[in-house]
């Protein structure tokens, strides 16, 4: 597959989800490595949508480790029941946060940071990781996203 994405930019968000799903699940079948998998989610998502940061966290000794990311540097550790991503380890669930700072123990890695969408890797029934995608407007997340990248971590074999 080449390594370039074909993607509407006057599309909508659902059907630049459409467009880009199957893409990603081509990418990612020819490729075993977990870290060059992450690092091409993370790339082709930031570079459809333009989100502020997105990126992966993984399990690591009871704890979420920074993975694969776009975006600026950010928080390297975060423990269990912590912030949104701890929480949504946790609980095994996605969270959608319409405004951070409404989220008690919400983890600013940035001030930018405005609403937050994470999602869990389930592996075996554990959580192995979260994604993690962050937008600098407020309420930029919708059912819509937690649709579309529950289904992209499905085809591409992370939940
Ligand atoms: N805001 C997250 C921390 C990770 S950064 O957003 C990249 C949280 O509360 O878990």
């Amino acid at each position: 597959m080449a390594e370039e994405l074909h993607i509407a930019t006057t599309a909508s968000k659902a059907d630049k989800y459409e467009q880009l799903i199957p893409q990603i699940k081509g990418l990612v079948q020819g490729e075993e490595d977990l870290v060059a998998n992450l690092a091409n989610i993370a790339a082709a998502l930031k570079q459809t949508f333009g989100f502020f940061w997105v990126g992966f966290y993984l399990v690591k000794n009871e704890e979420l480790v920074l993975g694969p990311f776009q975006g600026p540097i950010a928080c390297t550790r975060i423990k269990r029941g912590k912030g949104v991503c701890g929480t949504s380890w946790e609980r095994a669930e996605t969270i959608l946060v319409p405004d951070v700072d409404a989220f008690p123990g919400h983890i600013a890695c940035s001030s930018d940071s405005k609403s937050e969408i994470v999602l869990p890797l389930i592996k075996n029934m554990e959580v192995i990781g979260v994604l993690d995608i962050d937008s600098d407007q407020l309420n930029d997340f919708d059912e819509i996203d937690q649709k579309y990248l529950e289904e992209l971590l499905s085809v591409t074999g992370f939940v």
